[in-house]
């Protein structure tokens, strides 16, 4: 099979399964479930575009953009340093594709941000994955565990440029 249909699939999946299941933890973990499946395809690199750092990796590609303003968007994202606790405006799902990141989660527990409880702290190994709730509750961190890790990032909603919230 065609790895580039794989990545076009995987996208046709996802819109397809949002529409008709709406935002929920079932439909959100079988995309994050078909987001582990490209991690299999070596040098996803190849259908990316290029994109440079964003606002917490230390480099991206472009592997899908919508072209809706608030369509979903697919990259492969490597991460050199601990981010900050924040969010994307946007629910999304990450697979390990090179390395070892830790990673967790919050949600919210009280209506002005001020109190969050974690519900995931674990290592997102090769072909792990996670996904996190839509807004409010799309708040996480990432850490490499060595000196970087690349992961696969599929957000529901084009965020490059949604403010974030930083949390302490
Ligand atoms: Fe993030």
């Amino acid at each position: 099979m065609d790895e580039n249909i794989q990545v076009n699939d995987f996208i046709n999946f996802s819109k397809a399964l949002i529409d008709r299941e709406g935002i929920t933890d079932k439909s959100l973990s079988e995309v994050a479930e078909a987001l582990s499946k490209l991690s299999n395809i070596e040098d996803l690199f190849r259908f990316g575009q290029h994109r440079g750092r964003g606002a917490n990796a230390a480099e991206s590609y472009v592997l899908y953009e919508d072209s809706e303003p608030s369509g979903p968007v697919l990259q492969l994202a490597r991460f050199d340093a601990p981010t900050a606790i924040h969010n994307h405006g946007s629910w999304g799902a990450l697979c390990g594709y090179i390395r070892e990141q830790y990673y967790s989660q919050w949600v919210l527990q009280s209506d002005d941000h001020s109190k969050v409880v974690q519900t995931i702290d674990t290592i997102i190994k090769p072909g792990d994955f996670v996904y996190w709730p839509d807004v409010p509750n799309d708040i996480h961190k990432q850490i490499p565990v060595d000196d970087d890790a690349w992961v696969i990032i599929y957000m529901g909603r084009n965020a490059f440029d949604t403010p974030r919230i930083v949390y302490d």
